[in-house]
């Protein structure tokens, strides 16, 4: 369950960076001033999204990978497994 949260919780955070990006990008390019104020208003807007985003992704994030067997800490590379360890 915590992979699935930590995945879509930093799924959310990517496409909302990747919006943000991309947005930028074009209206700067593109677009006149104003259309640019309005893509940076909406932008600070779009934090209402992002910051739960990457604070859902880091909290799972550290919640995985807390067996201590893990080769690759602090990651899981799934060892909790042949353990038996529960959290
Ligand atoms: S939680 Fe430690 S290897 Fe998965």
């Amino acid at each position: 369950m915590k992979t699935r949260i930590h995945a879509l919780a930093g799924g959310v955070g990517f496409l909302v960076i990747l919006t943000f990006w991309t947005s930028t990008v074009i209206s700067e390019l593109f677009t006149s001033y104003e259309t640019v104020a309005a893509v940076k208003q909406w932008i600070l807007y779009g934090m209402i999204i992002l910051i739960p985003a990457l604070a859902i992704a880091g909290g799972s994030g550290m919640a995985m990978g807390r067996c201590g067997a893990s080769k690759i800490k602090p990651y899981c590379d799934g060892t909790h497994h042949e353990s038996g360890w529960k959290d």
